[in-house]
């Protein structure tokens, strides 16, 4: 029988093929219409994880999406992994940007294009195949492994945030395992050891009942899109600190430590932002661009709706203007709390003209973990064994809301092992994976589990 990585080398041109697959079902979470595609995708995930030889594999209803769920349960005493990603993606749009279809995978130059490539389906069947690779070699797993994937993590994760404290036993483990985040280059790997959190929420504001001339009414009228101008004008200063009363006050102060720690983050801040386009860097000039990405709690805002967007002119006062932002926090905010001091700061700027609504879309806590227990350890030297490099301990500014989760209501520490690559363009257009390290990701995960087995890993429970 050939080991793992030989068999996983010589199956290499199959898991593309089925990833390929996978990519081309438009799982998109947040569009009602996309809701069948989502479960179309869930099934096929639930079937590539039984041929995989993965047993008790289910698809558990949910009120929106549903959950994957899988186990391998017979390594005795070993270590039990629970291993979490994703089947949902992203909407495609804007989809003239793309240079082939989202949801028509297609190869250029060793990258795989299509929405979900690397958020994150691709990622999440890293481990689909490490796991095959190793049963198909060996006939059984070094650890215990549980698998839960979820449909709705790019919309808010509901359905699964409902469900872990419903089904403790069921998803007891004694380390979670989580590839969704970005290496720092194709050479270099990362372990994610911190993760902000989100408050995500919508401004409508509603001025006169219809859509009036802007001659027969400006000036006697406010204007909604106005207003809207002028609230979001007052969220942040111009160096981008948030002016939201109270948004800093349960901030953890980052300690000399780790402002140590994340000064020897090999950022290359020159192909940083050449891969963003912008002129220049920017933000608050008291935390360097490492701290603001990740360490440090900010505001955006995403879309706003209103007024006449179509071509040429028309002058029009808008009935009603709705906008989408978000906050992403640190350690120790709470989203709830920060939802509060936004809608008390916007109501108190909100001038009586108009009426202005503020509505929470989903929150979710900032996570940090250790990184000195020895399943990092494990999966650093997985990680060195497969891409010949130790990786880079770091915190990554994107959210995975289960991840405080796992640790608030399961007590599991999660590794958050990523193979994805900075430029990925996720959540844009022409979203791709570095195929080189979907076949490494998949040699990662194997000595991965292979060294949990082997490790001292009982000693820190
Ligand atoms: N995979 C990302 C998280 C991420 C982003 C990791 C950037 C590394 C770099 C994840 O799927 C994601 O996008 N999460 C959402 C969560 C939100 C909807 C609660 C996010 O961060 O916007
Ligand atoms: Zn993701």
């Amino acid at each position: 029988m050939p080991d793992p990585i030989a068999y996983a080398r010589a199956h290499q041109a199959d898991y593309l093929a089925e990833l390929i697959d996978f990519l081309r079902i438009p799982s998109i979470s947040t569009q009602p219409e996309r809701t069948e595609d989502t479960a179309v995708a869930a099934q096929w995930l639930a079937d590539k994880m039984k041929q995989a030889g993965l047993e008790n594999v289910e698809i558990i209803a949910t009120q929106r999406h549903p959950l994957v769920y899988a186990d391998w349960l017979h390594a005795g005493d070993a270590p039990t992994v629970l291993i979490y990603g994703h089947y949902d993606v992203q909407p495609a749009e804007p989809l003239e940007l793309w240079d082939s279809p989202p949801f028509e995978p297609t190869v250029r130059d060793d990258f795989l294009y299509a929405r979900g490539a690397s958020d994150d389906k691709g990622q999440v069947y890293v481990h689909v195949k490490a796991v095959e690779a190793i049963l198909q070699s060996n006939g059984r797993l070094p650890v215990n492994v549980k698998f839960i994937v979820e449909g709705e993590e790019e919309s808010g994760g509901e359905s699964l945030e409902a469900f872990i404290p419903q089904n403790k036993a069921k998803l007891a483990a004694d380390v979670a395992l989580v590839s969704d985040t970005a290496m720092v280059n194709a050479q270099q790997p990362a372990i994610v050891y911190g993760l902000r959190g989100m408050c995500y929420a919508y401004i409508d504001i509603v001025g006169p009942k219809r859509d009036l001339h802007s001659g027969s009414f400006g000036g006697g009228i406010n204007n909604p899109l106005n207003v809207l101008g002028h609230i979001i004008a007052k969220l942040k200063d111009e160096d981008g600190r948030v002016l939201i009363p109270g948004f800093y006050d349960a901030v953890r102060p980052l300690t000399e430590q780790e402002r140590n720690i994340l000064a020897q983050f090999p950022l290359d801040e020159a192909a940083w932002l050449a891969e963003t386009g912008a002129p220049e860097p920017w933000g608050d000039p008291d935390y360097t661009l490492v701290e603001r990405l990740g360490a440090r709690p900010t505001l955006d805002v995403h879309g706003i709706i209103g007024g006449y967007t179509g071509p040429g002119a028309k002058t029009v006062l808008p009935s009603k203007v709705h906008a989408k932002l978000s906050m992403r926090l640190v350690p120790d905010q709470e989203p709830d709390e920060i939802f509060h001091l936004l809608k008390a700061y916007v109501a108190k700027l909100a001038p009586p003209s108009v009426k202005v609504t503020v509505t929470l879309e989903h929150g979710a806590l900032a996570s940090i973990t250790d990184f000195n227990i020895p399943a990092m350890q494990a999966a650093a030297k997985a990680y060195a064994t497969a891409f010949g490099e130790e990786p880079f301990f770091m915190r990554e500014g994107g959210s995975i809301p289960v991840v405080s989760q796992f640790q608030s209501e399961l007590g599991l520490e999660t590794v958050l092992m990523g193979f994805g690559l900075p430029g990925d363009q996720i959540h844009a257009p022409n979203e791709r994976f570095y195929l080189p390290n979907f076949y490494r990701g998949i040699e990662t995960s194997i000595h991965f589990l292979q060294n949990l087995a082997s490790g001292s890993f009982e000693e820190w429970q």
